[in-house]
């Protein structure tokens, strides 16, 4: 069985789901396309990265990450830092024929985006960026239905992603809320995957027309290295410094397609922990799901008997995406870390196949171009065009 070794980059949050990912992906699906092995892990500093590989299960460690992407033995390069290191790792990374996993957004806009991808491509390897929420069973059922017209021609979309954990100006200042490490605040961090799921379904951005707000302009200083976000003790009586980033963003969007649609997000919205949902209405059916139930995705199908009609609620298992290879019974449940394994599996099995990954470096790209778009327009307070960016 072909084995891969893997340096990642970064041991917070992300590094903590990656690490349980390479170690169970092949526990779900046997034979396995290659058998991660987590070689090396990098941090900034020793004490962050030698704690790591013995918490996340690697065999050694560094704090430079620029010696660790070109040896010989790395296969994988998995990056998983903050965005505004992604580009420089990434195009390093590629120029040294690695195969590259790299974290959503892709870049910090869509020019850094077109270098990663123009590097990627030169290079031959295979290429992933983590928008792991496309890859969640309902989703993908909700992709097949719309595929096959079981709602025929999309008509209306609505998507949002609502989080609550920064709604508190206490929440300190990580680097979230800085334009230099960040590039963005909500629209990077959680508008990015919802614009991804929303293209995945609906199709391609034409255009879109944006309210860009920042509600809470400075925050307290944090201390630590990593994000530590709604554990974050709360405090707002230390020296704080300035939020230059969105806090909440709405936009209408034209489909090239002809679909219209909305999307918003925001990490402002109490009440709403990790709100990441669509509703799509179609000429014969219309779909909602809402990742707080993610194991359930409600449909309606104008061809069911009229005394019938109505939203119905599937409940994904066995017989649904992905459903044979994780549990044995619906109802059991898949949650955030079973969909990052089936992101790997589908990293894993581009790299087997000699192809990039869906979602690839061209899908950031694309990302990254609408995410400047929905800038720009709130800026401009106009319609701008994607092609424009
Ligand atoms: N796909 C998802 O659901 C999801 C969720 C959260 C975060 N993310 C993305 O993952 C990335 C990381 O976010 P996170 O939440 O894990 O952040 P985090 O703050 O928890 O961890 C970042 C880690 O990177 C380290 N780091 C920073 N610069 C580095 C460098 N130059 N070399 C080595 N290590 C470095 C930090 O010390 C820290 O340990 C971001 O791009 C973020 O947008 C994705």
């Amino acid at each position: 069985m072909r084995k891969l070794n893997i340096a990642m980059i970064g041991t917070g949050f992300m590094g903590k789901a990656h690490s349980l990912c390479y170690s169970a992906m092949p526990s779900f699906f046997w034979p396995p396309p290659a058998i991660p092995v987590r070689k090396i892990v990098v941090d900034v500093n020793d004490a962050l990265a030698s704690g790591a590989r013995d918490r996340l299960g690697f065999e050694e460690y560094a704090t430079n990450w620029q010696d660790v992407v070109t040896r010989s033995d790395i296969d994988v390069v998995d990056i998983c830092t903050p965005n505004n290191s992604h580009a420089e790792i990434a195009i390093a990374a590629a120029k040294a024929g690695k195969h590259i996993l790299c974290e959503k957004p892709l870049a910090m806009d869509a020019t850094e985006a077109k270098a990663m991808l123009d590097a990627v491509e030169a290079a031959g390897v295979t290429h992933m960026v983590a928008f792991n929420y496309r890859q969640t069973p309902a989703v993908i059922m909700a992709k097949q239905l719309i595929e096959s017209g079981r709602i025929g021609e999309i008509l209306t979309v609505r998507g949002q992603y609502m989080q609550d954990w920064s709604a508190d100006p206490g929440t300190p200042l990580s680097w979230r809320f800085q334009k230099k490490l960040a590039g963005s605040g909500a629209l990077g961090d959680v508008g990015t995957h919802v614009i991804d799921m929303v293209r995945y379904l609906v199709g391609e951005f034409e255009s879109v027309n944006a309210i860009v707000r920042t509600h809470i302009p400075e925050r307290p200083l944090q201390t630590g290295a990593f994000d530590k976000m709604a554990s974050a003790s709360r405090d707002s009586s230390g020296p704080k410094g300035p939020v230059d980033v969105d806090d909440a963003f709405i936009t209408m969007i034209r489909f090239e397609n002809g679909a219209a649609g909305f999307i918003e997000a925001t990490r402002n919205a109490y009440g709403h922990h990790n709100g990441l949902g669509f509703e799509i209405n179609g000429t014969r059916g219309s779909i909602i799901f809402d990742y707080q139930r993610m194991n359930e995705l409600k449909v309606m199908l104008a061809d069911d008997p009229q005394d019938l009609q109505g939203f119905r609620t599937l409940h994904m298992g066995p017989a649904h995406p992905y459903g044979e290879h994780l549990w044995p019974i619906p109802g059991l449940g898949v949650g955030y870390i079973d969909v990052k394994i089936i992101e790997c599996f589908n990293f894993f099995k581009a790299i087997a196949e000699g192809r990039p990954g869906e979602p690839s470096f061209r899908d950031g790209y694309q990302i990254s171009r609408i995410a400047d778009a929905i800038v720009a327009s709130g800026v401009s307070q106009k319609w701008e065009r994607i092609s424009d960016f």
